[in-house]
């Protein structure tokens, strides 16, 4: 049983101190915001995730984890200190590394005197070199002390998504662990003995940059997938038949291959540009992240398109705009594509209706005069058009025939290909989807 402070309680750091307390371990979750700390520590979160909030406050019962505001008393007893803060954009595109800093300088601080070995851990994505040249230095300086001499620091990047990320969490694919000595390696082995999956142990740089690589592999599938399948769309071939044929293929695989409005979230898009920048920065070329960058920029605006095989004009047309969230089952906007889709259908004279099952309170805070709707009968009622911008199982699950007895016009234009072409079609449905290839005149 390890004692571990986990800084950072957003989706990484709860689903850390969740998953090693369900393994025993004694955790103390530290967040600078007193309010969410007050609500984690009532089984509440500020964020939704699924079954997160069930383990939470299973964890909290059985007394295996609290959540607090100091960062000293967490310490005091801790063998570990996980690292798990964010590190968002900053305007040219590198990474805030303000609040690492600031808790590597805090753990830093409670260093000195006290008694066992601190292996500190740093889960949040961070540019290959950072544990080396950012956070070791801090935790020196603030303690006096040298690497070896009672702490060390370790690389252990996480790969959950949103959506499912305690399932992902629970059972990672593969765990990666980064340090410079073989003795501090060990130490962070021992959390994930009876974790599944291959357990790789590199360098700190290796780990660092084997986080952005699969991010930037991933994106590019994704960015690639987008493009041909945009080509499909205008020669009459359907992508997802396409996709799934390339997916045999072991090499090319059948995951990701989803094309759809655009990739968004906290990750995709802030992880791309900064492994871009930062190859510059080495003077490396970067042209192919640049273009899945540029793609995806460009990418929400095949709704446009899609829309233009039905109206000459958007003005004053009422479109229905579903899914706000970047992504199913999450409530979260971060670079979501529904914020280029609203501004373009704006730009075009339309008035937007929106809706989403989680995210319309978040959507607000970007644009704080949306026209929102509180259920789908509402946003389609009248519409001439509907967006499906996120492929939420409650419009998956919508009839056809809903789209045409509520709807002005039935024209749906689905950004994430939700829906079944030919159910729609016979449902009388004009339905088009990024992908698929237009019907025959
Ligand atoms: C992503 C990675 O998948 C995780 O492995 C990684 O840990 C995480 O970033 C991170 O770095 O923290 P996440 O952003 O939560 O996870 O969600 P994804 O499921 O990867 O989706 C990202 C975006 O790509 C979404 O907008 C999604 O709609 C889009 N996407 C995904 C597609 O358009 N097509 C696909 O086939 C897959």
């Amino acid at each position: 049983m390890a004692r571990i402070a986990v800084f950072g309680a957003g989706y990484v750091g709860v689903c850390t101190g969740v998953v090693f307390s369900q393994r025993g371990h004694e955790v103390r979750l530290v967040d600078v915001v007193r309010d969410k700390v007050e609500a984690l520590s009532r089984g509440r979160l500020p964020f939704h995730e699924p079954g997160l909030r069930e383990a939470l406050s299973s964890a909290l019962a059985a007394g295996k984890i609290t959540a607090t505001v100091e960062a000293g008393e967490a310490l005091r007893m801790a063998d570990f200190a996980f690292l798990c803060v964010g590190t968002p954009r900053r305007r040219d595109g590198s990474p805030e590394l303000t609040y690492l800093r600031s808790a590597a300088r805090e753990i830093g601080r409670t260093l000195r005197g006290r008694s066992g070995f601190l292996t500190v851990v740093v889960k949040s994505t961070v540019l290959p070199g950072t544990c080396e040249t950012v956070v070791l230095p801090e935790l020196e300086k603030a303690s006096g002390l040298r690497r070896g001499d009672g702490f060390d620091v370790a690389a252990n990047p996480e790969f959950l998504k949103e959506g499912s990320a305690l399932a992902d969490a629970e059972h990672p694919d593969r765990v990666i662990v980064g340090a410079a000595a073989a003795s501090t390696a060990d130490r962070v082995w021992t959390l994930y003995d009876e974790f599944p999956g291959p357990k790789v142990s590199v360098d700190c740089a290796t780990a660092e940059m084997i986080k952005h690589a699969a991010n930037a592999f991933l994106a590019a599938k994704v960015g690639l997938s987008n493009e041909v399948a945009n080509l499909c769309e205008r020669i009459g071939v359907d992508w997802y038949g396409v996709a799934q044929a390339i997916g045999h293929d072991a090499r090319i695989g059948g995951q990701f291959l989803r094309a759809g409005v655009g990739f968004g979230g906290s990750c995709f898009p802030k992880d791309v540009e900064a492994l871009a920048r930062f190859a510059r920065t080495r003077r490396a070329p970067s042209g192919l992240l640049d273009a899945v960058l540029a793609g995806n920029e460009r990418q929400p605006l095949e709704v446009l398109h899609l829309l233009r095989r039905e109206f000459r004009s958007l003005r004053a047309k009422r479109v229905a705009l579903l899914g706000l969230a970047f992504k199913p089952d999450t409530d979260d906007v971060r670079e979501t594509r529904a914020l280029p889709i609203f501004r373009a259908l704006r730009r075009q004279g339309a008035h937007v209706v929106c809706h989403d099952p989680k995210a319309l309170e978040n959507f607000r805070t970007l644009v704080p005069s949306v026209k929102t709707a509180s259920t789908v009968e509402e946003a389609l009622r009248g519409a001439d058009a509907c967006v499906v911008q996120t492929e939420w199982s409650e419009y998956r699950n919508l009839a056809p025939a809903r789209f045409v007895a509520w709807m002005r016009t039935p024209v749906v234009v689905d950004g994430r290909r939700t829906f079944d072409p030919r159910t729609m079609a016979e449902a009388g449905v004009r339905y088009r989807a990024v992908g698929l290839g237009a019907p025959k005149p």
